[in-house]
């Protein structure tokens, strides 16, 4: 077994939260993109998936990193944003079956809602690490803007009243997460037991807006993955890959979004999915990604690849995909293997 720790692949980060607590928005800042602005109604209907390079972790982090100097061995980040509207359960469902670290987003000015409890139950039951962020921050009355700064900076510029009622808020969010039998803290003020009991939970304040604590969540998560969770990132070759959406793209055709979390899939590949009439082989004849720091589910200029290396979302290009389902898993057939084998293996899960 050739897997290794310093052989990582990418976490796997899943977005999660009630409805228009700032999921995309969150997003879209570390992206420096606009995507939210574009969603029918505010609502995000669909599962995204963005693919962040370490430098784009390392240069978002590096004011924090001055004092906290966490060497980054992850060799980047793939996040899925999900929808938080009640009728997506279905969707928050698969992100959370399809992550290794998650991130609840609460809106610090309404505390827990329905979706939050709903997503930390799934969480829960799946055994997921999680961190919690405070959005909106920058609405605690008469906030000053510090843009992008590292969250305990942003604090102390604060005058008295505002600290008081972010202090309020805060506790009062810890108090909502206790009587769900979440032991939480404001991450800083986290003792090193309490880094060790995977039950307690760190709650980190942000700004979608204004990027106060952006920089705290996105080195955290990286903490996680490299002391917490590395044994599970081991990279490994065998190919490990979940089908996500499946959608008709204008001069594409029927494309599938696949995310490949270990192993290698290539153009050529004779690979087989599920579909609802049983399993179907197919060709693979194009494997597109968008640019690092882009949303999947925005048309953009793919990049073509001959082959993509796990953890990564891609959109695959084939024949007979009308009738793929989402959520379930694809193999390829191997040298070596029977087609019919692999389509048995595919359809029992
Ligand atoms: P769904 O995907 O539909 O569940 O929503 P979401 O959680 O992705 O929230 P979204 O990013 O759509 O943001 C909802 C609204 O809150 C938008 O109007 C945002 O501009 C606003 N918003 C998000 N984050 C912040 C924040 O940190 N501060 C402030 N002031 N507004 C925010
Ligand atoms: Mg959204
Ligand atoms: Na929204």
């Amino acid at each position: 077994d050739a897997r290794s720790r310093d052989d990582l692949r990418c976490p796997i980060v899943v977005i999660m939260g009630h409805v228009d607590t700032g999921k995309t928005k969150l997003l879209d800042k570390i992206r420096k993109t606009n995507v939210q602005d574009n969603e029918a109604g505010g609502i995000t209907q669909q599962i995204g998936a963005t693919y962040f390079e370490k430098k784009t972790l390392e240069t978002q982090t590096a004011r924090l990193n001055e004092t906290e100097k966490v060497e980054l061995t992850v060799p980047g980040m793939l996040v899925i944003d999900t929808p938080g509207h009640e009728s997506f359960t279905n969707l928050r469902s698969r992100g959370s079956s399809l992550c290794d670290v998650a991130i609840l987003v609460v809106d610090l000015m309404h505390g827990l809602e329905q979706q939050t409890i709903e997503s930390l139950t799934m969480l829960r039951k799946r055994g997921v690490p999680f961190v919690v962020a405070l959005n909106k921050v920058d609405r605690c009355y008469a906030w000053k803007t510090c843009k992008d700064s590292p969250i305990r900076d942003a604090l102390k510029e604060q005058e008295e009243g505002t600290i008081s009622e972010f202090r309020s808020r805060s506790t009062n969010a810890k108090v909502q997460l206790q009587e769900q039998g979440v032991n939480s803290n404001l991450y800083w003020e986290m003792g090193d037991e309490d880094w060790t009991n995977s039950d307690f939970i760190p709650l980190v304040p942000t700004s979608a807006i204004t990027g106060e604590g952006v920089q705290d969540i996105l080195l955290l998560l990286c903490q996680i993955a490299q002391r917490k969770i590395w044994k599970q990132l081991m990279w490994c070759a065998n190919l490990q890959c979940t089908v996500l959406e499946v959608k008709a793209i204008d001069g594409l055709g029927m494309t599938v979004d696949i995310l490949v979390v270990n192993g290698y899939l290539r153009e050529g590949d004779k690979a087989v999915f599920c579909t609802l009439d049983g399993p179907v082989v197919t060709e693979i004849r194009g494997l597109l990604t968008p640019p690092p720091s882009r949303e999947m589910r925005v048309k953009a200029d793919y990049i073509h690849h001959k082959e993509v290396k796990g953890a990564l979302g891609v959109k695959v290009i084939g024949n007979n995909l009308e009738k793929v389902m989402a959520g379930t898993s694809v193999l390829v057939v191997g040298p070596n293997d029977e087609e019919e084998d692999i389509k048995a293996e595919v359809m029992s899960d």
